[in-house]
């Protein structure tokens, strides 16, 4: 039988500012890790303006959009790459509403966010979006080394 190569499943998923600025990133990390899916990538990051705006591209038509490109833009975000079989269903489970007031309990946004324009986290809708929204925040997550020895040089 010929081995057939096998695609592995991937989830981009990001604590958004207001869950770092809170912080909030390990316990969100350890929910992933607990569930048993493998951390394959993590940076934590100023979200340049072009990035957040081809992360959300297919919202730009929305009322909510510029307001939603703030908010990305407003502190640091953590970038994470998560990956396993099921891992982009099983993560919107974990996320939990888009409305966190309509959050189940248990779930991220259930358990710390009230505000649609504060819900802590972001998830993947389908594995396509996985790789789409990776590959458009990786240009930001490999530089964010050298930015922030920059940062530290210059004071
Ligand atoms: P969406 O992709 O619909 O939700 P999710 O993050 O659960 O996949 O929307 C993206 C983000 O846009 C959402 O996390 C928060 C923001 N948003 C608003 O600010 N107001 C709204 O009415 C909606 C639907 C979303």
């Amino acid at each position: 039988a010929r081995a057939v190569a096998v695609r592995a499943e991937i989830s981009y998923v990001m604590v958004k500012p207001d869950g770092v600025q809170r912080g909030l990133v390990g316990e969100i990390i350890g929910r992933f890790e607990r569930k048993g899916f493998k951390l394959r990538a993590l940076k934590l990051y100023q979200t340049p303006q072009e990035v957040a705006e081809e992360h959300y591209k297919d919202l730009s038509s929305k009322p909510f959009y510029k307001d939603l490109v703030q908010y990305i833009l407003s502190g640091p975000v953590v970038s994470m790459v998560w990956e396993g079989d099921g891992v982009v269903a099983s993560a919107r489970k974990l996320i939990g509403a888009t409305n966190p007031l309509a959050s189940e309990p248990g779930t991220i946004r259930g358990d710390f966010a009230i505000q649609v324009g504060r819900n802590v986290i972001h998830g993947s809708d389908s594995p396509d979006n996985g790789d789409r929204e990776t590959a458009a925040h990786a240009l930001a997550a490999r530089r964010a080394l050298t930015t922030a020895r920059r940062r530290a040089l210059a004071c």
